[in-house]
């Protein structure tokens, strides 16, 4: 069935698109399925009305899940548990989208939310969508120098916060964060709602600054607002290749469509099952599918405060998974590395019932083949499925259609492209791959809907970034192939974007924090093989002419910069001072030749390097301050 249903969404992406638009509620159905706007770019469901949290929320509640649990909150890092049903969870949700409303906030206008992993988290972004108004959540590891960039882009008329995060059992203040970025930024918001935390409390500023308890005590309901299916949901950033996010814009009518329908044919799960993913509302597993997919189902969502292990052991995944009888699961391939490391014979999955799972799934990042066979080895038949996406397309582009048919699983491999991606490999001259041979990874054009139409306010990057390079075709970054049989396998960014941890990070971000540092000439930023991370970040600078500090002086003074801008997320621990750096003719650095250095992996040395004997001088450094694998003993 996977086969027949593939091959119609490619052949009549309208037909097929427009039977999956008729499985959710619209106020008004569109008008067209796909159309282009004036500069060429493709919109689904053109003249359709609805509102988001509406089909998550008050649908269910019209329609007989009034009192189903809708979401789960388990925390503990704070030994909290609570549950909203249908009812609760759209009560609270109008009554916050009135606090925003009092605040001035209106269709169309941006409300950007920093918060921890609290049900906050997920009632503002609701409450936003309910307004017909745009979020745009920021992931809480960001610095105020990230948060502050993001705040001038979306130039929000109201910001969402909270008094603090806990990470492990460390209290983060996310107070004086959100202060300093308002400081650092030219846009000023006219409202900050700050849900106060017994574990912190926050000083408010007079005048700018409400109390979200207060404020919820004071607010009326609001009554959902339709809206256009073209207009925008919210905005992601994410890392591009520079300094400056990109921010994803995702529309309400495509992405309630393509949710809907990745619940029942990739992910299997049923109205009224749970569905748990674990990662943060900062990312785009977290929007899609903590938040929207699941509550759009009608299924009921886990929203975690906590971490794989050490919250309070490695057993925390399977103790929900029993606790809440979870049907699907969903998490980073990173998590079960960190479990794994502190479990390796899985004792702690012996202790639970975990037989309610359907399946396991994973995306951040390439589910490696070791992680896999630990996963079957002790999770017996359970289907362990690997799948990739990105924060640009917000739902599977490639995976094991699990809820269709399970195929043959291929260690390495997310399978198969998912119904409405006609994806291709293709090489520098834009021609396709032969089987097994790695290229580009692109996706005919149209993207399904769900996908990014456009960058906030900057369609010129937008085409630049996506569109360019393959004409016809949009460009993923990411490199790969397939085999005979068409599993595609995803093999890794080649652009400047790395992956830490399931967190995306732009190495070319950190290459412009570290030089402005005023000793470096100039810098080279790239990821190397981490066992725990995946990739880790790593600089070698070249320092001015005359300048004569200690390796261990600049190291630790570079780590600090990137830390302070960007946040203890990017995780760059290590940097080394080298003679010169390895470039092209041209000047362009080989990064990538850095990094197969550092892992110890084969490479060809390009016939445009311009001396070759730099290698030898780099490797020489790598070995004396034992960075990468290759190096250490
Ligand atoms: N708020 C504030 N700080 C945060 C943060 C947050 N939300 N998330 C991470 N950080 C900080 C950590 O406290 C740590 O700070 P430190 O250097 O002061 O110790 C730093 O960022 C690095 O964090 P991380 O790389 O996450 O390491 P960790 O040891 O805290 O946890 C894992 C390691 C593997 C357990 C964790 O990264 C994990 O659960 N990863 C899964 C990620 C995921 O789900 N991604 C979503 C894609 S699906
Ligand atoms: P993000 O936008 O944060 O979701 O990151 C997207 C990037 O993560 C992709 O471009 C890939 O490089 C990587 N990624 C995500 N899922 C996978 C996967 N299953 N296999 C390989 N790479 C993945």
């Amino acid at each position: 069935s996977y086969q027949a249903e593939y091959e119609r969404s490619i052949k009549d992406p309208e037909g097929f698109w427009r039977d999956q638009a008729k499985q959710i509620h619209w106020d008004q159905f569109p008008e067209t399925i796909l159309s282009q706007d004036e500069r060429g770019f493709y919109r689904w469901f053109k003249g359709g009305k609805l509102n988001t949290a509406y089909l998550a929320l008050d649908y269910h509640v019209e329609n007989g899940r009034a009192d189903q649990t809708a979401l789960i909150y388990d925390s503990p890092v704070t030994n909290t548990k609570k549950t909203y049903t249908f009812r609760e969870l759209r009560d609270e949700v109008a009554r916050f989208a009135g606090v925003l409303k009092n605040v001035g906030v209106g269709k169309g206008d941006r409300v950007v939310i920093y918060m921890p992993m609290v049900p906050e988290a997920a009632i503002a972004m609701l409450a936003t969508a309910r307004l017909g108004a745009i979020h745009s959540v920021v992931f809480g590891g960001f610095a105020p120098h990230e948060l502050a960039i993001r705040i001038d882009d979306a130039t929000p008329k109201a910001m969402v916060s909270a008094s603090c995060g806990i990470e492990f059992t460390k209290v983060i203040e996310y107070k004086p964060l959100l202060d300093k970025a308002i400081e650092l930024a030219t846009h000023k918001p006219d409202a900050c709602i700050i849900l106060q935390r017994p574990q912190a409390t926050a000083p408010l500023t007079e005048g700018r600054d409400h109390d979200w308890q207060e404020a919820l005590a004071k607010a009326t309901p609001a009554d959902p607002v339709m809206v256009d299916a073209t207009d925008p949901l919210y905005i992601l950033y994410t890392s591009g290749t520079t300094g400056k996010p990109k921010g994803i814009v995702r529309d309400n009518g495509g992405h309630a469509v393509a949710l809907r329908y990745s619940m029942e044919k990739i992910y299997g799960a049923k109205p009224g099952e749970v569905y748990w993913a674990a990662s943060d509302v900062g990312w785009v597993v977290g929007h899609s599918y903590i938040v929207y997919a699941p509550l759009i189902t009608g299924c009921t969502t886990i929203l975690f405060e906590g971490k794989p292990v050490r919250t309070p052991d490695a057993g925390t995944f399977w103790r929900i998974i029993e606790e809440y009888k979870v049907s699907v699961f969903f998490t980073a391939p990173t998590a079960f590395r960190a479990i794994k490391k502190e479990d390796p014979r899985a004792e702690f999955l012996k202790k639970y019932d975990v037989s309610s799972l359907k399946a396991l799934f994973l995306a951040g990042e390439r589910l490696d083949p070791p992680t896999y066979h630990w996963l079957k080895d002790n999770l017996g038949k359970l289907p362990v499925i690997d799948h990739w996406w990105q924060t640009e397309s917000g739902w599977p582009i490639v995976a094991n259609p699990f809820g269709m048919e399970l195929k043959e699983v291929r260690p390495g491999s997310a399978t198969l492209p998912v119904p409405g991606y006609d994806v291709q490999i293709l090489n520098a001259r834009g021609e396709q791959q032969e089987a097994n041979e790695e290229g580009s990874v692109v996706v005919k054009l149209p993207l399904p809907p769900g996908c990014l139409p456009t960058l906030w306010q900057d369609p010129d990057r937008f085409q630049g970034s996506y569109m360019r390079a393959f004409p016809g075709y949009y460009l993923s970054g990411d490199g790969g192939y397939k085999d005979q049989d068409g599993y595609v396998f995803i093999m890794g960014r080649i652009d400047d974007v790395i992956n830490v941890a399931g967190h995306r990070l732009s190495t070319g971000e950190m290459e412009e924090i570290i030089g402005a540092h005023p000793a470096v000439a100039e810098c080279s930023v790239f990821g190397i093989h981490d066992e725990l991370r995946g990739q880790v970040p790593v600089g070698l600078v070249v320092l001015k002419d005359g300048v004569d500090t200690d390796n261990e002086i600049i190291e630790k003074e570079l780590v600090e910069m990137v830390r302070n801008a960007i946040g203890a997320v990017a995780y760059f621990r290590r940097a080394a001072v080298v003679k010169r750096l390895p470039k092209t003719r041209s000047g362009k650095i080989l990064r990538h030749i850095l990094r197969k250095l550092a892992d110890g992996t084969r490479y060809d040395l390009p016939s445009t390097i311009d001396d070759p004997n730099i290698l030898q001088e780099i490797k020489d450094v790598m070995a004396e301050q034992q960075i990468g694998d290759a190096f250490q003993n």
